[in-house]
């Protein structure tokens, strides 16, 4: 069991979160199409995406830089077979490669254009992971990282049964349980999580932040509904304990697919959320 990848920790058992992340990335697709028109003046030969999970914006980019060589890279070989899978079913050329953040990082080689979504704080040293990631950069190359935004709203206030207001103390819950998280990542190191101020300590240049938003308004599709619903049910097992009688019953309630005022029914489920991606340049010259 590899702790690095917290592992240790059932709640991140990533391959078993396969089609969550698989869903959540496909739902949160209007973020990464509009980061991915950022970088369209680009003409990478190589690109690595560290952290791909299922692929879903490495096969984006492999489509969007059809000439390039686009590497999956992820912890998982799971998650890489089902990002190769999707690569086939989209037509689209992706190599893959299974390889550990941070110490698996050095047999990649180098690349013109590095994403990582959603992964660096899920490592220890964060600093450290960002000087790593520097370090794949060809000079002049690209490094954009996913890290901050606001967190996913799904839930009207009242629900018309519960105590309104379960969204934002889902919201707390689960914050409490990511400082858990972090603070029983091997190595863990406290940093100020400035993500522009980190890049630039990595020696990277032309740092800039920009937040994208994904919008789904009620009432959901099927796709947004159904990982709206793989995140209410992860929210229930992984911080149901630390909610009250009150809410745990309402959960269930919007769990229950008997329950007419469950979430495959409710016509007033919404997907807002807001993604950050913070992009920096390796100097031509370091
Ligand atoms: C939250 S998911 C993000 C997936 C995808 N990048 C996205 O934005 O949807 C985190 C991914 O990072 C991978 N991961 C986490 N820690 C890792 C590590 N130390 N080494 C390699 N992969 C890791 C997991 O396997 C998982 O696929």
């Amino acid at each position: 069991m590899d702790k690095a990848m917290g592992k240790a920790d059932n709640d991140f058992d990533w391959a078993a979160m396969a089609d969550m992340l698989e869903l959540e990335g496909e739902t949160h697709s209007p973020y990464v199409r509009q980061a991915f028109e950022e970088l369209s003046h680009l003409t990478p030969r190589r690109i690595l995406d560290i952290g791909s999970g299922p692929g879903v914006a490495a096969c984006r980019l492999a489509g969007m830089f059809p000439q390039a060589e686009v590497t999956a890279v992820d912890g998982e070989p799971e998650l890489l077979a089902r990002a190769g899978e999707r690569a086939g079913r989209l037509g689209v050329r992706l190599r893959t490669r299974v390889a550990e953040f941070p110490e698996g990082l050095a047999g990649l080689g180098t690349a013109d254009l590095v994403w990582s979504g959603q992964v660096v704080h899920h490592v220890g040293d964060q600093q450290g992971a960002l000087h790593r990631l520097a370090g794949l950069l060809e000079p002049g190359g690209v490094l954009a990282i996913v890290e901050g935004g606001l967190p996913a709203r799904w839930l009207p206030r009242d629900l018309g049964f519960g105590r309104p207001g379960l969204q934002a103390r889902l919201d707390a819950a689960m914050a409490d349980r990511f400082d858990r998280m972090r603070a029983e990542l091997p190595g863990t190191v406290s940093v100020v999580e400035d993500w522009p101020g980190m890049l630039r300590a990595a020696g990277l240049t032309e740092v800039r932040s920009k937040t994208f938003l994904v919008d789904h308004p009620a009432p959901l599709e099927e796709g947004p509904r159904r990982s709206v619903r793989r995140q209410l049910e992860r929210n229930r097992k992984v911080v149901g304990e630390l909610l009250d009688a009150e809410d745990v019953a309402t959960l269930d309630r919007l769990l229950d697919p008997a329950d007419p005022a469950c979430v495959d029914e409710r016509p007033d489920l919404f997907l807002l959320t807001a993604k950050t991606v913070h992009f920096a340049r390796r100097p031509e010259h370091a």
